[in-house]
């Protein structure tokens, strides 16, 4: 059965910066998912199916981090790290969504925020999803290159040579970056608006560059060693981990997180690449209705 759903929308305040936030509200609650966009440095936008799950009965919460989208620019660019982001999640939660049972949501390096959220903060959490997210930045790039190596040669062989010049803006090289993205990031052509707006916020401000880098598999921002492999095993609230078929963040780097997760459930979405919550909006949000529906036994 279907239910009824408000949408409100507005600024929260944090560690002393407004950060735009969606809360899609349905009329009887089971739980609340609050959701984390990757980049790092993207915005909301993109995860905006997500707030399909509150017909199902889940409160869906998705906000703009610090410096992306709609939300404040954080001057102090020394701060843009995991441990401020980690803090910045759990601020909004208490402001959203104290008392609430929660599932945390993290997409890409929203998945990475999740997993280091939950090493400090699973005590306040009922489960954890992590879509297409990452552990290690090494090992993400190193996968990253082997699908490099895949793409058709004249597109390898621009991201290769204009990569190695720093040419990140060459005509060839973006091209090249584009022949990547349709078959890696989102298999949607056009790509949507909301996801392009996101791309737009990544570009046009400064946490992607300063924390990512260039592009999707140019990770040479302050992001690149990062690495919390060795420490995930500590993590013991059920988690679900989704991954792609064709995802730029590969299942490899999924079945790392998932064998160091004891009684995690990782599932493939066939026809996928990073963005399966546009690519298969129905089989994605089945997947997450389903696994917590399972943890709260309904
Ligand atoms: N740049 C990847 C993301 O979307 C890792 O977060």
């Amino acid at each position: 059965m279907e239910i009824a759903v408000k949408r409100k929308d507005g600024y929260v305040r944090v560690n002393g910066l407004g950060l735009f936030y969606e809360d899609f509200i349905p009329e009887f609650k089971k739980a609340t998912i609050l959701c984390l966009h990757g980049g790092p440095g993207a915005s909301h936008d993109y995860l905006l199916p997500l707030a399909d799950l509150a017909k199902y009965g889940y409160r869906v919460v998705m906000y703009d981090q610090f410096g992306c989208g709609r939300s404040d620019e954080l001057e102090d660019k020394t701060k843009f790290t995991f441990d401020y982001a980690v803090e910045e999640v759990e601020g909004v939660r208490k402001k959203l969504c104290s008392g609430d049972r929660l599932f945390l949501m993290g997409s890409s390096y929203g998945g990475a925020l999740a997993l280091s959220y939950s090493l400090k903060y699973q005590q306040n959490l009922t489960g954890l999803i992590v879509s297409g997210g990452l552990a290690s930045s090494q090992l993400t790039v190193k996968e990253m290159n082997r699908l490099i190596d895949n793409l058709p040669s004249w597109a390898s062989s621009a991201i290769k040579k204009f990569g190695a010049l720093g040419e990140y803006a060459n005509p060839e090289y973006l091209k090249a970056v584009q022949e990547f993205y349709s078959r890696h990031l989102i298999r949607i052509n056009p790509v949507p608006k909301e996801v392009q707006l996101s791309l737009e916020y990544a570009d046009k401000r400064n946490v992607y560059r300063t924390m990512n880098g260039p592009n999707e598999f140019t990770i040479t921002g302050t992001i690149r060693d990062w690495d919390i492999t060795d420490q995930i095993h500590k993590i013991t609230v059920p988690t679900l981990i989704t991954v792609g078929e064709y995802d730029e963040v590969t299942e490899v780097v999924a079945r790392e997180i998932h064998n160091r997760i004891r009684g995690s459930i990782l599932k493939v979405l066939p026809g996928c690449s990073h963005l399966s919550m546009w690519e298969d909006r129905e089989g994605y949000i089945n997947t997450l209705k389903d696994f917590m529906n399972d943890r709260l036994q309904i």
